[in-house]
């Protein structure tokens, strides 16, 4: 599937949704996720990325606050359109100038109409992202010569996007590609990585990636539950199945039917869990606890671990069956601090993010700043990195960039290469002996920097993995 424009397409009237569809559908460049509320608008914003909004006017309520106000200001560059009744005109001129949409127009609207309106809406908001692109750039340039504590840095190159995802890296890239494939077919999907990795990300991109995007994603976590609640959340129950069952409960699995499920924290599930899971696995089977009636759910089940699930197996906790079943693909997050390339391209991201949100304006990051990030280990991987953008952008003076002094002591504390060789004090009374110090200094920061990866530190040192281990031994170097 090649899609090059998503529509999200917000009315509650079904004969909307279905004119919309068929003028749309003839081209293939667009993908059209229809939402039936302004809620469930909200929501797809956050998970996908969409370029056109076309509302129902008649959907809108409140003039000054509602989803297309809203969006101005959280996602400005994607385009608005209205549709309005006939019926009520001021009402839906009203709503368009409140929340400034690009035109709109009466229905019933003529597919022709649809189509131009779509295409002349996505061609302005793509220039006004040009003008906004170039107007930072300019800024920045003008500011070079007043600007003195340090240089500042930008992502000239830009970045790649997977719906929300934002990556520079080719591990990410790759993955990416075959998270496309697996969005593509019908298999379960395992998603494993460190917390926040972003293994929630990837799944709402592979449910919105497959046929399956206009029917629900539900998320069920089955950390610290017990086997009757996780088994009454899946699979429903019938009234009266235990204690406080007062009615019948539908149960994900039903509930997401022709959609997907999204089951986090797998490896948690009992041995007795396991057997049900897989069970619907293999025949699509859905018992609810108190009844006999078998009944059927289509649903795709992506599944999401911190712990590789193979060690789990490997040490008999986790059943092999399943394991093989949730694997149809088997996509992994590498955790930030291995693909360190990401780091420039997520700063800016969300500097821009959070720089829009709390309406301060930060104008970049200087590049001292920027390499402390870059040589962080991240345990808490990209969700950290985001909420250190976050604070410090509220800090940040207005208009300013953020610095070094911003930081949060665990990044500020970080070792850079600059902060290696500044400090540094040669001892020994003999040049041989003063080098040698030197030279012991070099590698010891550098395996520290790379988190003992001892081919990252002969990398950066242009040395060989040998030459390394050589001066490992040679210095009486160790891990700390
Ligand atoms: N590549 C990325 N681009 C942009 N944002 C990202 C990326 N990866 C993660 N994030 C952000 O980091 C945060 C954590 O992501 P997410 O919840 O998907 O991680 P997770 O792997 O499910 O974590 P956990 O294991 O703790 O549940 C979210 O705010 C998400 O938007
Ligand atoms: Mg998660």
């Amino acid at each position: 599937m090649h899609t090059e424009h998503t529509v999200l397409l917000i009315s509650a009237d079904g004969r909307v949704h279905d004119e919309v569809a068929k003028a749309l559908e003839v081209d293939p460049g667009y993908r059209l996720i229809l939402c039936q509320s302004e809620a469930a608008a909200a929501a797809r914003l956050n998970e996908i990325e969409a370029h056109l909004i076309i509302c129902d006017a008649d959907l809108i309520t409140d003039l000054a606050a509602n989803v297309l106000v809203d969006a101005r200001i959280s996602h400005p560059q994607v385009a608005r359109v209205l549709l309005g009744s006939a019926e009520s005109p001021e009402h839906c001129a009203q709503v368009a100038r409140r929340a400034a949409t690009y035109l709109y127009v009466l229905k019933p609207v003529p597919p022709d109409l649809i189509r131009l309106l779509a295409k002349r809406a996505l061609e302005l908001s793509e220039l006004s992202r040009r003008h906004r692109v170039l107007s930072r750039e300019l800024k920045i340039s003008m500011d070079d010569d007043i600007f003195v504590e340090s240089e500042e840095f930008s992502v000239k190159g830009g970045w790649s996007q997977f719906e929300k995802l934002v990556y520079v890296s080719a591990k990410m890239a790759e993955l990416c590609a075959q998270a496309k494939q697996a969005a593509q077919t019908e298999l379960p999907v395992l998603i494993q990585g460190e917390t926040g990795t972003g293994k929630e990300l990837l799944a709402r991109a592979i449910h919105f990636n497959s046929k399956r995007m206009n029917s629900p994603m539900h998320v069920q976590n089955c950390g610290g539950m017990s086997d009757d609640t996780l088994h009454s959340e899946l699979f429903g129950h019938v009234r009266g199945a235990f204690t406080g069952a007062i009615s019948d409960r539908l149960g994900l699995f039903r509930a997401a039917d022709g959609g997907t499920v999204f089951l986090d924290e797998i490896s948690e599930i009992s041995p007795s869990f396991q057997v049900s899971l897989l069970r619907f696995l293999q025949e699509g089977e859905v018992k609810p606890l108190g009844s006999d009636r078998l009944s059927h759910a289509d649903v795709r089940v992506i599944a999401a671990s911190n712990r590789p699930l193979y060690e789990l197996v490997e040490r008999g906790e986790f059943r092999r069956d399943l394991y093989y079943r949730l694997k149809g693909f088997e996509l992994d997050i590498p955790a930030l601090r291995e693909r360190p390339e990401d780091v420039p391209a997520l700063t800016q991201f969300f500097i821009e993010k959070y720089a829009g949100v709390v309406g301060r304006r930060v104008v970049g990051i200087t590049k001292d700043a920027l390499e402390k990030l870059e040589a962080y280990a991240y345990p808490g991987n990209v969700r950290e990195l985001e909420t250190e953008i976050r604070r410090m952008v509220a800090i940040a003076e207005q208009g300013g960039y953020i610095a070094a002094r911003h930081l949060s002591p665990a990044f500020e504390r970080v070792r850079t290469r600059k902060d290696d060789r500044l400090g540094f004090v040669a001892e020994g009374d003999s040049l041989k002996a003063m080098v040698e110090s030197l030279e012991k200094h070099v590698v010891a920061s550098s395996l520290q920097r790379n988190h003992w990866n001892q081919s990252k530190a002969a990398d950066e040192l242009g040395l060989s993995r040998v030459g390394l281990a050589n001066k490992i031994k040679r210095y009486g170097l160790q891990d700390a």
